[in-house]
């Protein structure tokens, strides 16, 4: 964490406003609870107890933010005394009235730490949650305790195994806090602490509070229904079970022992390989926008109204990235009839979101009145930041860019969502090639949490730092990658396809290469993700490349194109999105074994794990070696929210530090003599690793730990 002040002493400091004590946490830049601070805490706590003339205890933070929990950096090192359960203990224990005053957001440790207290209060804009699911953990301090007995159990099990946030006035409905504070917060929660001692309120320790439970344990069977449904489809997590368990205990056991055994699974649950990769990718997430070599005092352009070109699958998407973070975007397209149907899905996508209560129609009419559609390409004069989401094709791009250049506002920034196509040639169809570079959102873009940033090579500084801003703003997760074929993530997505095809070759059915890749923890296979995105879409994209895929090609020729045609990889079902085998295809297959000669096997599970991401994570590598990704971690962030790869294991270059580079190695070259196949050889950046018995991670010096 950047910020760190020198001086340990000053992170928990204590101040007399008269009767009562203000405790407040100053731990740049997020308050964590590191050791530190909890020291400083528990001093404070044992002062303001000691002395008599205080009535009653504030804690405040200062800063952007309330405490955001325990510190991450410290999970998996030993624990050091005092922990922050028996921070809460001596806060809990307090004989005088405790106030939290919340501000900005209380998370994780940082919400226990509130829920120790005897009140609460915020301000209008805090957001309370326990998000330790998405580190792999469960609240450790109390929280899957105390949050039932404030909030009830059916509410609290799906703030935990959510992880999400819940705004202030929310909580404030909840039970959660006791109050909303207009004006200075800690002024306020003084006021309110000064009013408990007057008016002689009890001392209301959660943990002795039974009367949201009641319900619960009287009739379980929400609850029960709650937890099925948020734990339906897990696909190999494992913390979130352990939430439900844990919360469960907080209506069936004595609160002690359901304390007791929250900290056995946090326990368990801290030193596994699930929350040890899901850590590496939150400190991951946030390496990958940062440019190792960007000036210092770079500042990002002033970004007030977008424009996207282009209403179709990804224009569409894009679009609604904008309107939904606030900021006005004009949407371009060549004829009428393509704009209404553009601006038609959009709108259908709103307010499909709004029924399923993802927020109000009033919200969802908000952000469409945000958007303005047009088919007259001058609109664009009014941008700061142009997103391009023509056909995928260099002369129409080429020509766009040019126009673009002609109409935009000399400091607009123009990007390319474009999948595979050369950056740098689209550039310099522009004078203002430092002012053109690559945002490569994913499908559909309005939910996939990734952006490839592509670097030209003229980008200037300033316009990458203001696309890394604007994808934040917009709810991305930005990853900056070089500009080559396909960039990161579909460059190693072609590695993959070509061995799940020859697989098919050798002896797999579409059926069989899938299923192993689910039970590895994607969401969806390979083969099932081309009918997904369209078989049509592929066979384009080999053509323009100037290559086959025997199989995928064949099927693309009998207009099998996926779900689009209701057949493809599979036969869909009208109206069903589940790939069911056919025969068709197995018909295919075989044929095209036997076209070449080959006697079909049975290809175990394991082979096909590793023949579908060995091949990536040499590719991977190869991207390294060229520069075009920064670190090995920026390619995990790529893969864990742009493809699927399952979060628990933390992306492909992580996992292959896990099994060993020597046996990845081994295991490619014997497939490439196998296959003869020189693409499959292992590449230089691997076998130096493994010869070195390296690791990825030995690539990059970071410190933030997560042994
Ligand atoms: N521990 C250590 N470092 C943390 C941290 C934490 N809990 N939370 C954030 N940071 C660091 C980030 O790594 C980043 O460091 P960098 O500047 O060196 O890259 C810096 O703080 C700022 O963070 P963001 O870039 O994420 O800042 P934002 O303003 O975008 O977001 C936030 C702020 C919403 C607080 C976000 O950082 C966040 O969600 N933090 C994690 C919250 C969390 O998971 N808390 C639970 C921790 S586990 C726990 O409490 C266990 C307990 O039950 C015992
Ligand atoms: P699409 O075919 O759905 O939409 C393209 C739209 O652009 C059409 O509506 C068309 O009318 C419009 N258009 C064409 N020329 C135009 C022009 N000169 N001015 C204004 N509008 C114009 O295509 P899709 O899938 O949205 O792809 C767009 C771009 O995004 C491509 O470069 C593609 O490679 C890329 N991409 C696609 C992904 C996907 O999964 N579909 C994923 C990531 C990137």
């Amino acid at each position: 964490m950047a910020e760190q002040p020198s001086n340990d002493a000053n992170v928990v400091t204590l101040r007399n406003e008269s009767d009562v004590a203000v405790v407040t946490i100053d731990n740049p830049p997020v308050n964590a609870l590191r050791h530190a601070v909890r020291a400083g805490l528990a001093a404070c706590f044992d002062k303001a107890e000691a002395d008599a003339a205080i009535k009653a205890v504030v804690v405040a933070c200062a800063g952007r933010t309330f405490v955001a929990g325990a510190d991450i950096t410290e999970f998996g090192k030993p624990p050091v005394s005092p922990i922050l359960a028996e921070v809460c203990k001596i806060v809990e224990g307090m004989s005088k009235p405790v106030v939290a005053a919340i501000h900005g957001t209380a998370l994780g440790g940082g919400l226990e730490l509130a829920l120790a207290c005897h009140y609460r209060v915020s301000d209008a804009g805090a957001r309370m949650g326990l998000p330790e699911v998405k580190l792999g953990i469960l609240p450790g301090a109390g929280g899957t305790q105390l949050l039932p007995r404030a909030i009830g159990p059916e509410e609290a099990v799906r703030m935990i195994v959510t992880g999400e946030m819940i705004g202030a006035k929310k909580a404030l409905a909840l039970g959660l806090i006791d109050a909303i504070v207009d004006g200075d917060l800690t002024q306020g929660a003084v006021a309110f602490a000064r009013k408990l001692v007057t008016e002689k309120k009890p001392l209301r320790r959660l943990r002795d509070q039974e009367d949201k439970l009641a319900a619960t344990r009287k009739d379980p069977k929400k609850f029960d229904e709650i937890a099925a449904s948020l734990t339906a489809r897990l696909r190999g997590l494992r913390a979130p079970v352990a939430c439900v368990e844990s919360v469960r205990n907080s209506f069936t056991l004595p609160v002690d022992e359901g304390m007791e055994r929250e900290r056995e699974i946090f326990r368990e649950l801290v030193t596994g390989d699930q929350s040890k990769a899901q850590r590496y990718i939150f400190f991951a997430e946030r390496e990958a926008s940062k440019v190792a070599d960007m000036p210092a005092g770079v500042k990002p352009r002033d970004v007030k109204r977008a424009a996207v070109i282009g209403a179709g699958t990804m224009g569409g998407g894009i679009a609604m990235c904008f309107a939904s973070a606030g900021i006005p975007v004009t949407v371009i397209e060549t004829s009428d009839e393509a704009l209404q149907r553009g601006l038609g899905i959009i709108r259908k996508n709103y307010e499909a979101s709004a029924k399923r209560g993802a927020f109000s129609m009033e919200d969802a009419e908000k952000r469409i009145g945000l958007m303005t559609g047009t088919i007259d390409f001058n609109a664009v004069k009014d941008a700061d930041f142009v997103i391009e989401a023509v056909f995928e094709e260099m002369d129409i791009k080429k020509d766009v860019f040019g126009r673009l250049d002609k109409i935009a506002k000399p400091d607009a920034i123009l990007a390319t969502n474009t999948s595979y196509l050369d950056v740098n040639v689209i550039a310099q169809s522009t004078m203002r090639q430092g002012s053109v570079l690559g945002t490569h959102f994913f499908s559909p873009a309005n939910v996939m949490r990734l952006l490839e940033i592509v670097r030209g090579k003229a980008t200037a500084p300033d316009v990458l730092a203001t696309a890394v801003a604007v994808g934040r703003k917009i709810g991305k997760v930005p990853a900056i990658v070089g500009v080559c074929h396909g960039f990161v993530g579909n460059r190693m997505l072609r590695a993959r396809s070509i061995e799940a095809e020859r697989m098919l070759i050798e002896g797999a059915l579409p059926q069989d290469v899938d299923g192993a890749i689910v039970e590895f923890g994607f969401p969806m296979g390979p083969f099932a993700m081309s009918d997904l995105a369209g078989i049509d879409v592929g066979a384009r994209a080999r053509k323009a490349l100037g290559v086959r895929a025997e199989i995928a090609d064949a099927i693309a020729d009998l207009g099998r194109y996926g779900q689009k045609t209701g057949r493809g990889f599979y036969i869909y079902n009208p109206g069903s999105r589940t790939p069911q085998p056919d025969p068709e295809v197995e018909a295919i297959i075989v044929a095209a074994s036997k076209k070449n000669g080959i006697t079909r096997r049975t290809i175990d599970k394991k082979e096909i794990v590793e023949r579908l991401i060995f091949p990536m994570i040499n590719e991977g590598a190869q991207i390294l070696e060229e520069g075009i990704a920064q670190r090995p971690s920026d390619i995990d962030v790529i893969w864990v929210y742009g493809y699927g790869w399952p979060i628990w294991r933390g992306g492909p270059m992580f996992y292959a530090d896990q099994i060993g580079l020597p046996y990845i190695r081994d295991r490619l070259a014997e497939y490439a003599k196998r296959a003869n196949d020189p693409r499959l050889e292992p590449g230089t950046m691997l076998n130096r690793l493994a010869d070195q018995k390296a690791t990825f991670a030995s690539l990059t010096d970071s410190k933030k730990t997560v042994a």
